[in-house]
């Protein structure tokens, strides 16, 4: 697709000359090396990753690259071509509710890291930042930064990478995001950069933090799943997504579990809470989990374009229940539907951000004229289609 509201990914070894390149500039001589990590989009289960749900994410074939060199003075020293302001600091200073901006991705890991024990005091680093994980539109460009990121502290340092190694470094991440940059997400994201594999998408266990491997071929079925990006900015550091987290832990609480994940009966469960509020959001949740399910067995069993409409009601239980949609999200996923895609879903926070559409090839352009058309019609902004490869977690490039 050449048409100009398409994103290419950028070849990981570009992105990486732009990281050495502002490295160079910034911080003089040679980086020890660049580390990259994906974007992701979730293909179902959103919001259910801090309820101790199941999610079914993917990397993108977009990323984020870090050049890095090790210091010995504790100090911190960040650029990026995206932002025009860089950062510098005494890493002991770097604590919780001290905001430090988007250097907080990068400062809160190192913290985290820190804090583990895993890191002396005089350890410090020059990071140059270079992306091609398109900023603000609910595909985790902060957590493929801070992944890669903790990937090249652990192989300066020589901390473990192998499969126990990276779920330290996925917890590292957590808490920078968390912690230092004040966004109470779940881990999905964090996780998936991690651990992903190309053409799979990654089922997450939430609770148990168990993972499995689902081969995504939409190829196979002569589909074609589109990311859009309605370039609606979403934010999670407002109030919104904490909201729905403190709803769901009431909920909790009224029900005496400790997650929804480990309610028997669910009627039961739902006839119980008291609050309109809790149930929407609670039947939300126990419904989308239920999904996941029926999404990994029809992948599993090649059943492609039947996962569509589940993806769809995924969409309206995340409108309607959990509340999460925007105007932008919605009007891409009717406008996809209404041109023949075989499933359409809000991905990620939402209140903006993404939307994904699982299309039969041969209405790909059609999908894409109608979402550029209803937008334009609503005076909406002028959305932008990503390619959808399942692609590879974070790795030193
Ligand atoms: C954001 C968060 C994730 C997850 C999704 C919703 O992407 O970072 O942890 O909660 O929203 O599924």
């Amino acid at each position: 697709m050449t048409a100009p509201s398409w994103v290419d990914p950028v070849d990981v070894h570009a992105v990486a000359e732009g990281a050495e390149a502002l490295f160079g500039k910034v911080f003089g001589g040679q980086a020890d090396g660049v580390w990259a990590a994906p974007g992701r989009v979730n293909l179902i289960g959103e919001h259910v990753d801090y309820a101790g749900g199941l999610v079914l994410p993917f990397a993108l074939p977009y990323v984020t690259t870090v050049a890095v060199r090790a210091r010995r003075d504790g100090r911190l020293h960040c650029a990026s071509t995206h932002t025009g302001e860089p950062w510098q600091g005494d890493l002991s200073e770097v604590a919780p509710g001290h905001r430090i901006g988007w250097a907080a991705y990068v400062a809160g890991v190192v913290w985290a890291l820190r804090y583990s024990g895993a890191l002396s005091a005089e350890t410090g680093f020059d990071v140059a930042v270079h992306s091609c994980v398109p900023v603000g539109s609910g595909l985790s460009s902060s957590a493929a930064l801070e992944c890669a990121v903790a990937l090249a502290v652990a192989d300066l340092l020589g901390l473990p990478t192998d499969a126990n190694g990276r779920s330290a470094l996925i917890t590292a991440c957590v808490r920078a995001e968390n912690e230092i940059a004040g966004a109470a997400t779940g881990g999905m994201d964090q996780t998936v950069a991690m651990l992903a594999h190309p053409g799979h998408a990654l089922l997450l266990d939430c609770r148990s933090k168990a993972t499995r491997f689902v081969p995504i071929d939409f190829e196979s079925a002569n589909g074609r799943l589109i990311v859009i990006d309605t370039n609606a900015p979403h934010r999670l550091v407002d109030g919104q997504y904490g909201n729905r987290r403190a709803a769901l832990e009431k909920a909790c609480a009224e029900l005496g579990v400790n997650t929804l994940r480990d309610i028997d009966d669910e009627d039961s469960a739902l006839r119980t809470l008291t609050s309109p509020e809790s149930v929407k959001r609670a039947r939300h949740v126990l419904s989308e989990i239920s999904r996941v399910r029926e999404v990994v067995e029809l992948l599993e069993r090649g059943r492609i374009a039947d996962i569509g409409s589940l993806l769809t009601s995924s969409h309206l239980s995340l409108r309607d229940d959990y509340e999460v949609s925007s105007v932008e999200l919605d009007s891409a996923v009717d406008a996809a539907l209404e041109a023949g895609a075989w499933g359409a879903r809000m991905t990620g926070g939402g209140f903006g951000g993404s939307a994904l559409a699982l299309v039969p090839v041969d209405r790909v352009e059609d999908v894409v004229d109608n979402i550029l058309r209803c937008a334009a019609r609503a005076s909406l902004p002028t959305p932008q289609f990503l390619s959808a490869e399942p692609s590879h977690p974070a790795h030193r490039v």
